[in-house]
């Protein structure tokens, strides 16, 4: 297939054969990051601007990484050490920084949709790299990166999504997904946590944390986003530590071969214990290696030209 798409806004919008794609890709330009020198001369003069409005570890620091593999030239910019603080409109920001011609923005704004509002109005192509309680298009794609490596393929698997599902764009983003790619989800978390209508994106809800994970290929565990919540959503951590997080014990009660996933940051002891999220079974750090790939793909895609599902 021929790639002409200008941005990545979302999970919904890319067909299966684009999501196939894009993680060919990746699985193609994974090896770059195991070379003695982990630099390839693709995207040479190519110039990719991360603008992040929120904080970010794992997602500003591997658009780098990738950029920099791909020999782009990168330059992070943040709200706080921009003109937006003088009164600047983010649409303005946006048409400067198009007026130096960069070729792709990679942004992460707190507010829903702001990715989609930059995508109308300037012609650099637009990476959502987390808008709000939307969408984290980016982390879903590599998840599925993650999970297809290990299981050979996505149709038929058995992905449980525990925590705050309601405040996670991660949770959504990944549902949307992995369900296009023929995968079952089901999700679990307190009540207050679980939003209404999530079942319209194609997810099974169950209460029980263990009947959730019973017979799970694939445990995702979430963090609560006490950052985005307006209250106090569940009694005690320790309470929600007991009901909804993933231990040993659990996960000895599960398949012998369930994979543990988190997208990251970790709040151990909460929803994950330290014991189950190093366990043998983890692949939270895998997820993040293959994060690099996965954006070194997507820079690729967007910036470099067209590649063929067949090119591996
Ligand atoms: N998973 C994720 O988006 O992590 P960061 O917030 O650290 O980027």
């Amino acid at each position: 297939m021929t790639w002409n798409r200008k941005d990545i806004l979302d999970i919904e919008s890319l067909s299966v054969d684009e999501i196939q794609l894009i993680l060919n890709t990746a699985d193609g330009l994974k090896e770059i990051s195991q070379r003695p020198i982990k630099k390839v001369p693709t995207l040479r003069g190519k110039t990719i601007v991360l603008f992040f409005h929120e904080p970010s570890t794992r997602t500003r620091i591997s658009f780098d990484v990738a950029a920099k593999r791909l020999s782009a030239d990168s330059i992070s910019i943040s709200a706080s050490a921009s003109s937006l603080i003088k009164g600047e409109t983010l649409v303005d920001t946006a048409k400067n920084l198009e007026a130096m011609n960069p070729d792709v923005i990679v942004i992460r704004h707190s507010s829903a949709g702001t990715p989609y509002l930059l995508a109308k109005r300037i012609s650099t192509s637009i990476i959502n790299a987390g808008d709000g309680m939307h969408a984290h298009p980016t982390q879903a794609l590599l998840d599925m990166m993650t999970v297809r490596e290990k299981k050979g393929d996505l149709k038929g698997l058995n992905i449980a999504i525990v925590g705050d599902i309601s405040h996670s764009r991660v949770a959504r983003s990944n549902i949307v997904g992995f369900t296009k790619m023929g995968a079952k989800v089901r999700i679990a978390g307190p009540p207050t946590m679980i939003p209404v209508g999530i079942e319209s994106l194609g997810a099974i809800v169950f209460n029980d944390m263990d009947e959730v994970i019973d017979g799970a290929d694939v445990i995702m565990m979430l963090r609560i986003q006490k950052e985005r919540q307006q209250r106090f959503l569940f009694p005690s951590e320790r309470e929600y530590a007991s009901r909804y997080g993933l231990t040993l014990s659990r996960i000895k009660d599960s398949r012998p071969d369930v994979m543990i996933m988190h997208p990251g940051p970790l709040n151990r002891g909460v929803e994950i214990s330290s014991q189950a999220a190093d366990y043998v079974n983890s692949v939270i750090l895998d997820q993040v290696t293959n994060g690099v790939a996965l954006r070194m793909a997507l820079l690729y895609l967007l910036a470099g030209g067209i590649r063929h599902a067949d090119d591996h």
